[in-house]
């Protein structure tokens, strides 16, 4: 039985309920956060708490995030899903409920908290290795994508129209520029150079790609954050994703024309070997904290 937690409760999901009336559910008025753990252990959470801080600020929702950790771990334990290799948990944080208006509600109202828990799994080491295929497809997103906002539908569609012609994923593309998947990151190596998209407001700053770049440039890489031309995935060596639950994801075809020669990359496979690695050192690290904790409260 799943347990979720709802404003505060941690309580079987089948008992959880929100109000009709919740701007989440009229509005789109939210914010969201998908935290992965490894065995337990929560991997760049505080860079996922730092994303949702700043979210909610610039929408004006009042909600403290300090103790959303803590609820984060509970969850996982609730669930029985500190043993589990991957487990991920989803938060979602609305402005509340309130009679429909377009403007925020006046007076008081309670931010509705909404979070569960459940397993990931990594693709088997064939699937991975034969790599992905992706579409590309117009960005028709709004112009804050930076924010981690719940309106999904044009990401969404993408990914639909990905699947509709047996893509794994679409890359979105504004005015001619190969921005970010619809739920990951995105990636090309040209001339040897790992390029990304900056962190403008036309991309989520995702975590998962803060760390790559990071093992990236320990690596010694070449690395530019610049804008990827869409005429560029012709000539690309590799392209790649990333992001929580994709982690580095190998893209071997873009509408139907194969990337180079059309299997996952040397420095693909690296990069995501040195991201398995930081995240087999961090639940190390993790757990040897966990027995200190425990050591000293003996
Ligand atoms: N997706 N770009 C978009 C549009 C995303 O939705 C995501 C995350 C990312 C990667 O960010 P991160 O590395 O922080 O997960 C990039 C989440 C996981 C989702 O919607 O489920």
């Amino acid at each position: 039985m799943s347990i979720v937690y709802l404003n505060g409760e941690f309580l079987p999901k089948s008992e959880a309920s929100i109000s009709v009336d919740d701007r989440g559910f009229l509005l789109g008025d939210g914010i969201y956060e998908v935290t992965p753990f490894y065995e337990g252990v929560p991997f760049g959470i505080e860079g996922h708490l730092a994303r949702l801080r700043r979210g909610l600020a610039w929408m004006r929702i009042d909600h403290d995030v300090d103790s959303l950790e803590a609820m984060n771990r509970a969850l996982i334990a609730r669930n029985s899903l500190e043993g589990a290799a991957r487990a991920m948990v989803y938060m979602q944080i609305t402005r509340g409920a309130a009679p429909r208006t377009h403007y925020f509600p006046e007076g008081d109202v309670t931010p509705t908290v909404y979070a569960y828990a459940k397993e990931w799994a990594r693709p088997a080491d064939d699937v991975w290795g034969r790599g992905f295929t992706a579409i590309t497809v117009p960005d028709r997103r709004w112009s804050r994508v930076d924010i981690k906002s719940i309106c999904l539908l044009p990401n969404a569609m993408a990914f639909q129209a990905a699947r509709d012609v047996g893509a794994d994923d679409a890359i979105l593309v504004r005015d001619g520029v190969a921005l970010e998947g619809a739920h990951q990151n995105f990636w090309a190596v040209i001339d040897g150079t790992v390029v990304t998209h900056p962190t403008t407001t036309h991309i989520l700053p995702g975590i998962t790609r803060a760390v790559v770049l990071e093992l990236a440039r320990a690596a010694g890489r070449p690395v530019e954050e610049r804008p990827i031309q869409v005429e560029e995935l012709a000539v690309a060596e590799e392209l790649f994703f990333t992001g929580t639950t994709g982690e580095v994801r190998p893209c071997v075809e873009v509408d139907g024309r194969a990337v180079g020669d059309g299997r996952v990359g040397e420095i693909t496979r690296a990069l995501s070997d040195a991201f398995l690695a930081a995240v087999a050192e961090r639940v190390r690290a993790g757990r040897s904290a966990e027995m200190e904790a425990v050591g000293a409260d003996r």
